[in-house]
């Protein structure tokens, strides 16, 4: 068996310089080598060298069968996202198919790990497909924004039926290789050598004397594709799929499979061409390649060494630190949790089983795997305990003294080299890291509830942390499957500081004004918040945002009113959903948020002792000016600093704070409305409401250049790169 460059092949040149497929002969077998790290994704070199190496290959008298493999744990995750911006070049992976569907000779795909997107559609076109045991594959485009545009949407039909097709299309999710199986996509599941299996699978062929089996010849089977079918996918996934335009244009494309494939090729070719155009999709993009560029940072290497991360000591057994021993848990670590409490530790237990025993009665995990996990969690009362981890995460009450002192007490215990981080949400990291001996090795991770599932990680870098530290925090939250946001260290952080200054405190001005908690909510959730101000305040409890306000007052202050109503809800005991009442009310301690007289009169009154006169606000202006106090205090936290770049504040508000993933988070969401109209409107607001709407400067500058918050990442990132570029000559 030989691997030969594909230039060289077959004894000719074949004019195509490729490192990234290659071709070798087994027997009868020609295989097909894609080799494009980390994901094998089908950019064009790839597609150029697949059809090369097809057509030779066809015009081999050796070769009976093609087997298309991948190197690496996945097949691929499909089309080059970074090519979606620009016009495909040819060959397109339209072309690459239409080159496997024509070969002479059947063409088998062996797929391991994940085949996705384009990578499934690759494999859909190959006549045969072999899956490794483990293997998912799916069409994820939605996702993005884009409907699957090489044949997604007209072989899977071919292949499992338009019904199922459309369900899978729509969900965005992989399935499994016997799922896939079972549903006629793959056709046959094999353990062991991958390829070994694949090339016995391909021999077999040979000796059965089967020919190629085009799937664009198939006929789709859409019974069962009727409107009451079709409502009943959408309403299985309305969460994910509210206020997005993708759904409309998938269901088109797969009514379409049942037409000759020439024609629906042609019409999802189409709708294809119009959601990659579509803002939604630009907007899912950017937010996809957020996601991955926030964890990169100046003078952190990717391929850094990070310690291993074993044994995790959680110190303080509340509702946050029993999440997060969960999460580490959840991710195979050994976790201590320690708290100075035999009752706390006892309560803490009980939460963690029951949110095991949660997980198993929905099915996520087996009833083994969630005993394994609970065993993996010890408890003690001693803190000296902690001196074996790899790190320690600090998560007592939110009170400065006592966090120092037990900071102070774990710098003791714990060898100088290893991470130590406090989970906080208001106070200052800096303050917190002086307490201790080695301030450098000291950063915040805040977590959101609940700390093992909310998706978000803010990283917080004091003044003293050491580049090493966040680097260690970064490959935490990797661990984790968390999406983490390094953030300065001021007060709020990002996402916090944004949510009070600027979204929950223009909501509770526009309730002073003559809104309504039912109101200002249902405008912000038809606009595609997952849930509105008041409910969301009322689901975490009135009394947090108090206390989170009191520690903002010994640090700044703001003026009146700032908060007003919220506020005196907590002192009426009025905390939320915890209590019965809150901005609602909740009746037999449901969920439903039901308006409340008691709360307007409250309002009104509050009003009247500031001289507001209530009067009646559109839903549009609830919307406009909750969405711009957001983005200008985005723009604010972005000039100051605490964000590093205005995507970062994009993954932040969307994988934190419920802000709608298809409009791209806040700053993406201003650069569509154009930076020049956000500037208008907030001077406009400032003009008529006074100090508080001081217009962010960076918003005026950007907007004076005609510029936009994602040009200035683009800059800030080159001028980085140069950065770099240089350091490592003058290295
Ligand atoms: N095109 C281009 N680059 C891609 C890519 C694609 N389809 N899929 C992943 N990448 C890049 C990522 O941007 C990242 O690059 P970086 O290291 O420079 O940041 C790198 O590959 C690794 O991806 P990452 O997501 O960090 O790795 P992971 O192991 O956590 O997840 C996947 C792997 C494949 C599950 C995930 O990347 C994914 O979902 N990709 C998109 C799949 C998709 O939607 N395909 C349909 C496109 S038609």
């Amino acid at each position: 068996m030989h691997t030969l460059p594909i230039s060289f092949m077959m004894g000719e040149a074949v004019g195509v310089q490729s490192k990234v497929v290659s071709f070798d002969e087994a027997g009868s077998v020609g295989l097909i080598h894609i080799d494009n790290p980390p994901v094998n994704a089908l950019n064009h070199e790839v597609r150029a060298g697949l059809v090369e190496l097809l057509s030779q290959a066809g015009k081999n008298p050796r070769i009976k069968v093609l087997l298309v493999m991948a190197a690496g744990n996945m097949f691929s995750a499909g089309a080059d996202l970074k090519e979606f911006d620009g016009l495909f070049k040819v060959p397109t992976l339209q072309q690459v198919q239409a080159a496997v569907e024509t070969a002479p000779i059947p063409v088998v795909a062996a797929i391991q790990g994940l085949a996705l997107g384009g990578g499934l559609e690759l494999a859909m076109a190959c006549h045969y497909r072999v899956a490794h045991k483990g293997a998912k594959l799916g069409l994820p485009e939605i996702t993005l924004g884009i409907i699957p545009g090489a044949g997604g949407t007209q072989r899977l039909p071919r292949l499992i039926g338009a019904l199922r097709a459309l369900e899978m299309i729509l969900s965005g999710s992989p399935i499994g290789e016997l799922e896939a199986k079972t549903k006629g996509l793959v056709d046959e599941v094999v353990d062991g050598n991958l390829r070994e299996q694949a090339l016995a699978f391909c021999e077999r062929l040979v000796r059965d004397g089967a020919g190629p089996r085009p799937t664009c010849k198939r006929a789709t089977a859409a019974d069962g594709l009727d409107e009451s079918s079709i409502a009943q996918v959408l309403r299985a996934h309305a969460r994910t799929l509210k206020g997005r335009t993708t759904p409309a244009l998938v269901i088109e494309a797969i009514k379409a499979s049942t037409l000759p494939f020439s024609e629906g090729i042609a019409i999802e070719t189409a709708l294809a061409q119009k959601s990659l155009a579509s803002r939604e999709s630009q907007a899912l993009r950017h937010i996809f390649f957020a996601e991955r560029d926030s964890s990169k940072l100046d003078g952190i290497s990717k391929r850094a060494g990070q310690p291993e991360i074993k044994r995790v000591a959680v110190v303080g057994a509340g509702t946050m630190g029993s999440g997060i021993a969960i999460a580490f848990a959840d991710a195979g670590r050994k976790v201590i949790l320690v708290d100075n409490a035999d009752a706390a530790l006892a309560r803490s237990r009980e939460i963690i089983r029951a949110s095991y025993d949660s997980s198993v009665k929905r099915g996520r995990i087996a009833q083994e795997i969630a005993d394994e996990r609970m065993a993996g969690i010890s408890a003690s009362i001693t803190l000296a305990d902690v001196a074996e981890s790899d790190l320690v995460i600090e998560a007592v009450f939110e009170d400065m003294d006592l966090k120092k002192e037990v900071l102070s007490s774990l710098d003791r215990l714990v060898p100088a080299e290893r991470v130590i981080a406090t989970n906080t949400s208001t106070l200052s990291v800096t303050e917190l890291g002086r307490a201790t001996a080695h301030p450098s090795r000291v950063l915040g991770m805040h977590f959101f509830v609940p700390a093992h599932a909310s998706k978000l990680l803010e990283i917080v870098r004091g003044q003293d942390t050491a580049l090493e530290a966040v680097a260690t925090a970064l490959h935490v939250a990797k661990l984790l499957r968390k999406v983490p946001v390094v953030s300065g260290d001021a007060f709020g952080f990002i996402g916090n500081r944004m949510m009070l200054d600027g979204y929950f405190r223009e909501a509770d001005q526009l309730l002073l004004e003559g809104a309504s908690p039912l109101q200002v909510d249902t405008a912000l959730e038809q606009f595609g918040f997952a849930m509105g101000p008041q409910r969301v305040s009322d689901l975490g409890g009135n009394d947090v945002g108090t206390k989170a306000r009191l520690q903002l007052y010994k640090r700044e202050s703001r003026p009146d009113p700032y908060f007003v109503i919220a506020d005196r809800l907590t002192e009426l005991g009025r905390l939320g959903q915890k209590t019965g009442r809150g901005f609602y009310r909740y009746e037999g301690g449901g969920r439903e948020a039901l308006p409340d007289s008691e709360v307007i009169t409250l309002i009104e009154r509050l009003a009247a002792e500031r001289g507001i006169a209530r009067h009646q606000i559109s839903d549009d202006e609830v919307v406009e000016r909750c969405v711009l106090a957001l983005i200008n205090v985005g723009a604010m936290v972005l000039d100051e600093g605490i964000a590093t770049r205005a995507a970062d504040i994009d993954v932040v508000w969307t994988s934190g704070y419920g802000f709608p993933r298809h409009l791209g988070g806040p700053m993406f969401y201003a650069d569509t409305l154009g930076l020049p109209h956000v500037a208008d409107r907030i001077r406009y607001y400032h003009e008529r409401l006074g100090h508080y709407w001081r217009p962010a400067e960076l918003i005026l500058w950007l907007a004076a250049e005609n510029s936009s918050f994602e040009q200035r990442d683009r800059q800030r990132n080159s001028a980085r790169k140069t950065a770099l570029l240089s350091n490592t000559r003058a290295d």
